[in-house]
């Protein structure tokens, strides 16, 4: 695998590759990777010619510095967790990225208004300016997407619908750790008992699924999250899997999911499952 660090050598490698006629794979990241990105890589690797992984911690998609600050930054284990499966690492520096502040301003409709876009303002304009830029100079024929940031895939379609961008989105599902707790960069920053703890969001999701309609499955979870003590409920939201519209019942959309936010702490834990 080839670590490249700059925009120049990026748009090379991809002109190479081009002039070959092979096939691009791109999964971006922040990052910090876990066997959740690594699953991504793989698919990439298996449908692909090519593997391009972007390694970039993007400080305009942070709506919160203490956030950005604390973000797990692990270079080294990094490459040698996706060097025999990537071909490039794309892991540039911020003033590469970003020589003065990005002025990009992206309007993503109903999907972005609700849930994460809510509770994090200005966070998927972030993830609309790098990622634009990203599947700019990399134009793969593939970019690989996890459905646990479920909503973040909702807003990249629509990104790239807006920009007709080419290159086709491929979610992946969500890779958990044996206790049922969804992969993240930000579970290795729980303490053991934490890590522990965290299972319990998983596990009320599942049992959620055997309470009935949208309030019995919303009046459970909520119980069930505020059993323990701590977790701290951002939000639980039952919606439509394609609007990302709160749903009242589940008779009222052909796919029905439920999304779920939890402090343990400090550390901000998304999830998601689905009901129909
Ligand atoms: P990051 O959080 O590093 O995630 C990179 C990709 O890995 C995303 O598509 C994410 O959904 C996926 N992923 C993370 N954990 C996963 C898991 N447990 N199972 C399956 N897929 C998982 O998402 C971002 O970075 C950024 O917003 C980015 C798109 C790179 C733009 O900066």
């Amino acid at each position: 695998m080839l670590i490249i660090n700059t925009i120049a050598e990026l748009k090379k490698a991809v002109e190479d590759v081009k002039s070959e006629g092979k096939t691009i794979g791109f999964v971006p990241t922040m990052g910090a990777l876990h066997d959740g990105h690594l699953s991504l890589i793989k698919r990439a690797r298996l449908e692909n010619d090519v593997v391009f992984v972007s390694i970039f911690v993007n400080p305009v998609q942070f709506n919160n510095q203490d956030d950005l600050i604390k973000y797990p930054r692990t270079l080294d284990s990094d490459v040698e967790l996706i060097g025999d499966y990537a071909d490039y690492a794309f892991a540039p520096s911020v003033e590469e990225i970003f020589p003065t502040p990005p002025t990009e301003e992206y309007h993503f409709g109903p999907v972005e208004e609700v849930m994460e876009g809510a509770a994090r303002p200005g966070h998927f304009n972030g993830v609309g300016v790098i990622v634009r830029r990203l599947l700019d100079w990399v134009q793969p024929d593939k970019a690989y997407f996890g459905e646990k940031d479920y909503q973040q895939i909702a807003v990249i379609r629509e990104l790239v619908r807006q920009c007709g961008i080419q290159s086709e989105i491929v979610p992946c599902p969500i890779v958990r750790e044996p206790n049922g707790l969804a992969m993240s960069s930000r579970n290795r920053r729980l303490t053991p008992d934490q890590f522990e703890t965290s299972a319990n969001i998983y596990r009320i999701l599942v049992e959620s699924r055997k309470q009935g309609d949208v309030p019995q499955i919303k009046a459970f979870v909520e119980a069930e999250i505020a059993k323990i003590s701590d977790f701290k409920l951002d939000y639980f939201e039952i919606a439509d899997d394609k609007t990302l519209q709160t749903v009242h019942s589940l008779a009222e959309a052909d796919g029905v999911m439920g999304f779920i936010t939890v402090y343990v702490g400090e550390v901000r834990l998304i999830d998601n499952i689905r009901y129909k």
